[in-house]
């Protein structure tokens, strides 16, 4: 197939086209700033974001378009971060579908970013795909962005991607919580009982081939290991894999007074995800179980 990526120079990106080229697909890579894709890829074509006749030219050009766009959730969220967290979301979503239009080429499939902070906070509740959307700053963005694909009124297989932290050696979520605990400080937050959905990046970008090159997947699904945790288990076996201590525990009001909002809503938030939908439909996950997916994630 040919594939074009937005937010392909991004941790999942990089990791996919990997997944995608010896899988003998070919891959056009969309940016904002084309210079940075000339430094990380050397086997993909490469589109300038703002060059309009260059991207309507891709569009036409594909049958598969991957939109894995997103400014970081991961600063404090100030009211101008917040802004910049939808636009690049919802907004950006809204673009790419004003484009696809635009060329007059609708792909085979599409498939959107999503996140797993749809659901909101949880507690014990099992949350499939189907289990409704939660309340909150994220899953209110999550739901809108995901409804601009839904709603869009393009006629192609729509799929959306809902991730959980994806764990990689040095990108993502892993190395900042394993910061701490190398230096002797690693620990749960809260009360440590919420579930923790986590994917390894490997069947991250395995599952996200498996959705495009199957065409029984639609709607929603679940990017979650089959072996969650809690978060006081998942930072206990995190520490035993880097031979520290797991003593400290860093206390749900401290947390909100030094990082506010993003940290309820990221840190302290349970969400026991399943991947009900990609174990249906077959796909076999490669890291089920949490100590040997750190053990060889972080070797
Ligand atoms: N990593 C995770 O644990 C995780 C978990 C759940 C959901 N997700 C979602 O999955 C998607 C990909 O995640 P990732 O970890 O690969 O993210 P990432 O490494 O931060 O990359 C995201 C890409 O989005 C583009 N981007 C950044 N700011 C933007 C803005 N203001 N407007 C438009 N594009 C912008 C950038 O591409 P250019 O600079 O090249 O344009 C960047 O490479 C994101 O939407 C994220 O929310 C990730």
């Amino acid at each position: 197939m040919k594939i074009l990526i937005f937010g392909a120079s991004g941790f999942i990106g990089q990791n996919l086209v990997d997944e995608l080229l010896p899988a003998g697909h070919e891959i056009i890579t969309v940016s904002r700033n084309k210079a940075k894709l000339n430094k990380i890829f050397d086997r993909t074509e490469k589109v300038d974001l703002n060059n309009k006749e260059e991207v309507l030219s891709a569009i036409q050009d594909s049958n598969a378009i991957i939109n894995l766009s997103g400014a970081t959730l991961a600063r404090p969220w100030t009211k101008s971060r917040k802004e910049k967290i939808k636009i690049s979301r919802i907004g950006f979503s809204q673009k790419i579908i004003d484009l696809i239009r635009e060329s007059g080429h609708t792909p085979d499939v599409f498939l959107q970013g999503s996140a797993v902070g749809y659901y909101g906070d949880r507690k014990e509740e099992a949350l499939p795909e189907e289990a409704s959307p939660g309340k909150g700053f994220l899953p209110d963005i999550v739901r809108d962005w995901e409804g601009i694909l839904v709603n869009s009124g393009l006629t192609c297989r729509k799929v959306l991607l809902r991730t959980s932290l994806v764990l990689g050696k040095s990108k993502g979520i892993l190395p900042v919580i394993a910061l701490p605990v190398r230096l002797f400080f690693g620990g749960h937050f809260g009360n440590g009982r919420q579930w923790f959905p986590w994917i390894h990046i490997k069947d991250e970008v395995r599952a996200i081939r498996f959705a495009m090159e199957n065409d029984k997947i639609n709607g929603p699904i679940n990017l979650v290991s089959p072996g969650i945790v809690r978060q006081k288990e998942f930072m206990k076996i995190l520490a035993a894999v880097m031979h520290r201590p797991d003593w400290f525990h860093v206390p749900a009001s401290l947390l909100k007074a030094l990082m506010g909002r993003m940290v309820k809503e990221m840190l302290l938030l349970s969400q026991k995800v399943l991947p009900e939908k990609l174990q249906q439909a077959g796909f076999e996950f490669e890291y089920k179980e949490l100590e040997e997916t750190l053990k060889i994630t972080l070797k």
